[in-house]
């Protein structure tokens, strides 16, 4: 598996990364060092971590296989604070206040059974903590060898822009990644964090690349009808985690999904790949991309994900996939600036650019 630089750190990732959501939640401790297992032997170094996925349970795991394989070192590790863990958490039990990311990397760094995390990353704003004060918490963490590089994760366009500045100007460490939703159901990410992070030089780490299961194509109308079933059954996120996936199902059942979701399909028949590794491959070489964070179930669906390592599509076949899939733009500011940019460009004889 190829390694990318993430963005101004010069640690290199492998182009996926291990994502530990399911592990305690969805898949028992057992299959998730068979994932991790997997996931080595097929190249890949990179894990990513939260504390709050399965209630801490999830580090455990993590942990322990680390332990017992003795692969610390080899292993680049990535986890997140900002949620509360466990429902008894209280009020200052969550956030980005200097108490609670400080005790939240403690208790990570106790779970994962290590010393330090690679990449430490807020796992989205908070409107009660200035950036300047998580700034320099996160900057202590450097100092303090507990953390290597600093991400954010779920932060829109001036939250991000706000940040990069004030450590800039503060002369705190900088931030190195943003970790967003994208995939090819969810673009609002090029909307302007993707053109701020090439500008910035940031690495951007896409979570959820198959939009929740649905762009492996086992959502589709018909295959859902043939199950007898007016919504997904069975051992998928949305058949049996309504906390998780019923709503997103609705949210997610409409036309727009349905022909993006066909397009990919019918690439995919066309080249002899799965619908699985063709989202996966338009995901990871989008601009800035670093890494692209895969979520599994069963080492199974790891090792037909892996089947997008090296997986390159071609210029026709990503010209369909970008025109079924894109993203409706709000009139204001984004349709606005785009006419307004076009008409610019057209004066140059060069209508193409990226700034909208
Ligand atoms: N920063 C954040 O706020 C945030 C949020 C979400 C996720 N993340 C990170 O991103 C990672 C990936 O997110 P995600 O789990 O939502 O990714 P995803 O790739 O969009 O969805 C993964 C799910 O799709 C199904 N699936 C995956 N591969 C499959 C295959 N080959 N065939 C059939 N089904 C397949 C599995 O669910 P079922 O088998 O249950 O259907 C799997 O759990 C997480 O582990 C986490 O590290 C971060």
């Amino acid at each position: 598996m190829r390694r990318r630089v993430l963005g101004s750190s010069g640690m290199l990732v492998t182009e996926f990364t291990l994502g530990a959501m399911t592990f305690g939640a969805e898949t028992p401790e057992d299959d998730t060092h068979a994932i991790l297992d997997a996931f080595v032997a097929g190249g890949g170094d990179t894990i990513d971590c939260a504390d709050v996925y399965a209630e801490g349970r999830s580090e455990e795991y993590v942990g322990r296989w680390m332990a017992s394989r003795g692969n610390r070192d080899d292993v680049v590790l990535m986890t997140k604070g900002r949620f509360p863990v466990g429902a008894d958490a209280g009020p200052n039990g969550f956030g980005l206040s200097r108490r609670h990311l400080t005790r939240a990397l403690d208790a990570s760094l106790r779970r994962l059974g290590t010393d330090h995390i690679d990449l430490y990353q807020v796992h989205a704003w908070d409107p009660l903590t200035p950036p300047e004060q998580w700034l320099q918490t996160l900057d202590a963490f450097v100092r303090s060898g507990k953390v290597r590089e600093i991400g954010v994760s779920n932060l829109n366009g001036w939250q991000l822009q706000r940040a990069i500045m004030l450590a800039r100007q503060e002369g705190l460490a900088p931030i190195v990644s943003l970790q967003p939703q994208y995939n090819l159901l969810a673009r609002e990410v090029e909307w302007e964090l993707v053109d701020l992070c090439e500008l910035e030089g940031l690495g951007l780490l896409p979570w959820s690349p198959l939009g929740g299961g649905w762009l492996t194509g086992k959502y589709r109308r018909e295959v859902v009808a043939a199950s007898g079933s007016d919504v997904p059954t069975g051992a998928t996120r949305l058949g049996e985690d309504p906390g998780r996936g019923v709503e997103s199902w609705y949210k997610r059942n409409d036309d727009r999904v349905h022909a993006i979701v066909d397009e990919v399909v019918a690439i995919a028949d066309a080249r002899g790949n799965t619908p699985s590794q063709v989202a996966l491959a338009w995901v990871n070489h989008r601009r800035t991309v670093a890494s692209t964070i895969l979520g599994v179930r069963t080492v199974a669906q790891l090792e037909d994900n892996l089947g997008a390592v090296g997986l390159e599509l071609s210029a026709e076949e990503t010209a369909r996939l970008d025109a079924v899939s894109a993203p409706e733009l709000p009139d204001y500011p984004y349709g606005f600036l785009s006419r307004a940019s076009e008409r610019r460009r057209e004066a140059l004889g060069d209508p193409a650019g990226s700034d909208g």
